[in-house]
């Protein structure tokens, strides 16, 4: 306490109401229940709880988290399939290296999650947009590219979508082109990393089904890998996520050197999920934080309704982002001087496109951060700051 160095990679600024950031409300992180099974995992598993634990995780984490999809409808795999990750983040950068060879190509979905985006850059790949429409990815044009691709003997490794509750727009794809998906990647053999990491934050109906699980449903034979994480929905300083993918995927992980070297990445806070799993302790903290973000969501949608003129406010059936197109003549660029003198901020659009091509007049909003009464509050400055920009 009161040392130099910082403890959180973030701590909010004097005043501003910071809407860029995708973390979650301090007051929702479940301190009680993790600190009660912290204590019981100690008392249950004992030691075993501080040794080195299983390459691909420990078999009660394992064993709950499939227990729990299955009970979702959205197991599809054995516990075989299952790799314990320190996060999503680590799974996208542990797949990236596992998947690709220098020169490949990672296909990406536009708009698509800024870190990936740089999580990808980190190894010698060559990042491209997939084709999209209005409704997302397109998988007959994304075909037409894998085969242009191909004939200039360049090799596609692999496709990135966060096709659930999407960061940053917090659309779902249709279910006609998870399908289309599933199929393009069965007959072409292209992998698809699905980046499922707001599936539990579903505010409506039960999110959509998986490619993942659709494809072990119909028994297509895709590549897709499902990435998966509990940091949204348990606390992102736990870094504990995981990866569904086929057993010689899973093999090849648990065959990584310093996985072989030193067990599975962060055992003990795996074994404690596994009793926070277990004493139904993720469920009761889920369905509270479920209706916390949803009042949060359409607490922001409605204060937004004030802008309404200006731009057309979405309104997400699940995880933490609105994403607005701005009106004719005002970018995110010159919004976002403006709204920091109102004291609010966002996240610019085009940090979420390929090489920064698209999205300037495009922002996303986070509502997970702040209480309902700060985002009326940050909603009023935003339209303050819009009436501004479009006045000139
Ligand atoms: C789509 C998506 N994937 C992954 C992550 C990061 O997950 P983790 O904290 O498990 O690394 C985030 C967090 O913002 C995200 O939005």
């Amino acid at each position: 306490v009161g040392g130099q160095i910082a403890t959180l990679q973030f701590e909010g600024q004097n005043g501003l109401l910071d809407l860029g950031w995708g973390h979650p409300d301090p007051s929702l992180l479940p301190v009680r229940a993790w600190n009660t099974a912290t204590t019981n995992t100690l008392t249950t598993f004992g030691w075993k709880a501080l040794a080195y634990g299983n390459a691909a995780g420990p078999g009660p984490l394992i064993e709950w988290l499939q227990t729990h999809l299955e009970a979702e409808r959205e197991s599809g795999a054995d516990g075989h399939d299952f790799f314990i990750s320190a996060g999503a983040s680590h799974a996208l950068s542990l797949l990236t290296s596992t998947m690709t060879v220098p020169g490949d190509i990672v296909l990406v979905d536009s708009p698509t999650y800024h870190f990936a985006l740089r999580i990808f850059a980190d190894a010698p790949v060559e990042l491209m947009a997939a084709p999209t429409d209005s409704s997302g990815i397109h998988p007959g044009r994304t075909e037409e590219l894998l085969l242009r691709l191909k004939r200039d003997g360049r090799r596609p490794a692999m496709l990135y979508i966060v096709p659930t509750f999407a960061n940053p727009t917090g659309r779902s794809l249709s279910d006609e082109r998870r399908r289309a998906l599933v199929d393009l990647s069965a007959r072409t053999h292209l992998t698809i990393v699905e980046d499922d990491t707001y599936r539990e934050l579903a505010y409506e109906s039960p999110a959509p089904e998986s490619l993942w699980h659709l494809d072990r449903r119909l028994g297509c034979g895709a590549a897709v890998l499902r990435v998966g994480s509990f940091s949204k929905t348990v606390a992102p300083g736990l870094r504990l996520g995981w990866i569904n993918a086929q057993r010689d995927v899973v093999r090849r992980l648990t065959q990584i050197g310093y996985v072989d070297s030193g067990g599975g990445v962060n055992h003990s806070t795996a074994m404690t999920m596994a009793t926070f799993g277990r004493s139904g302790a993720y469920t009761e903290h889920l369905s509270h934080i479920r209706k916390e973000y949803r009042l949060r969501r359409d607490t922001l949608v409605a204060a937004l309704g004030e802008v309404e003129d200006f731009v057309t406010i979405p309104k997400p059936l699940g995880g933490w982002f609105l994403w607005l197109s701005l009106p004719e003549g005002v970018t995110a660029r010159t919004l976002e001087a403006r709204s920091r003198r109102h004291g609010v901020a966002f996240a610019q659009g085009s940090q979420f496109f390929v090489a920064n091509a698209g999205g300037h007049s495009q922002i996303r909003l986070s509502f997970s951060l702040f209480s309902p009464e700060q985002l009326v509050d940050a909603a009023s400055r935003l339209s303050a700051a819009l009436v501004e920009a479009v006045a000139g």
